[in-house]
């Protein structure tokens, strides 16, 4: 059998189609979504992904401004900006691109965000909102993940899903989601002995760990739902992802490809969180 292969640019842009009128919708009221990027520092990747997180903005009549700050910045200049940004009625959403130089904290820059522009879900009072359930900002990788299970009509509701990693920016909330959407959930990371053993119950497995090609085939349930999360780019610059892709989709019913799928679907979830905040803030 061969897994359905998720076409992530049609559920893309689909949903884009979607802020898109909305965002023109609040624009004609007098609350044009805006969203600031902020970036420190000269990591490749980094200046890549705000690159297209302005591109997408501009796609959707978002409005952007991106800040792109020098490595040597002082973790207290980046603080008196982001409370500007907090302070300023363009701005519903502030997104400070990890990682940050090591010099910095990121919690404690985190925690400088004013929780009602917090677009990326990670300060504690957004995150402790998720826990408990309360409407607001959803994290955007994981709330892609479930945007795209629900696109190609997964029931998610009574499934097993294993997520793969525990981090608190997708292990753990994608964990927190699925539960929300009433699966059973198990949670395999770096120190569950025989892993495969629990990954091959999975009705539905995400994998969010940065080890390119940890996952194969004996790994997965014929006909289980597999999103890949990682980008894994080595030295000859091919992006993977935590999935042997090639070996995989000859076993799972349908499958992420890498890239393609869950890195343009964070953007537009990014997209989705600025316009719910500046609809939020004209109530
Ligand atoms: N770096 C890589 N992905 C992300 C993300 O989703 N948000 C932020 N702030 N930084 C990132």
């Amino acid at each position: 059998m061969t897994a359905q292969i998720i076409n992530g640019k049609e559920i893309v842009s689909a949903l884009r189609e979607e802020i898109k009128a909305e965002a023109a919708e609040l624009t004609a009221q007098g609350t044009q979504p805006g969203l600031v990027v902020i970036i420190v520092g000269e990591d490749p990747a980094s200046k890549v992904y705000v690159n297209s997180k302005a591109k997408a903005c501009e796609q959707v009549g978002v409005y952007s401004e991106v800040h792109r700050l020098p490595e040597n910045t002082t973790q207290k200049e980046l603080i008196a900006l982001i409370h500007l940004f907090n302070q300023d009625k363009r701005i519903h959403g502030i997104l400070v691109q990890s990682p940050l130089p090591k010099h910095m904290n990121e919690e404690e820059v985190v925690d400088e965000i004013d929780p009602a522009k917090d677009v990326d879900c990670f300060h504690p009072v957004n995150v402790g909102n998720l826990m408990i359930g309360k409407p607001g900002m959803l994290p955007c990788t994981p709330g892609g993940v479930i945007e795209i299970l629900k696109k190609i009509d997964v029931s998610i509701a009574g499934k097993h899903a294993v997520v793969v990693g525990r981090s608190n920016i997708v292990g753990k909330p994608m964990a927190l989601l699925l539960l929300r959407e009433h699966a059973t959930v198990t949670i395999c990371h770096s120190r569950t002995p025989n892993m495969e053993e629990i990954t091959k119950q999975a009705d539905i497995l995400v994998v969010a760990v940065g080890k390119a090609n940890l996952i194969k085939a004996e790994h997965v349930k014929p006909g289980a739902v597999v999103i890949d999360v990682g980008m894994n780019r080595p030295v000859d610059g091919k992006l993977t992802g935590d999935v042997d892709f090639e070996a995989v989709k000859e076993v799972a019913g349908a499958i992420t490809p890498v890239p393609g799928t869950v890195g343009p679907m964070t953007i537009t979830m990014l997209l989705r969180n600025t316009l719910n905040a500046a609809s939020r803030s004209a109530k």
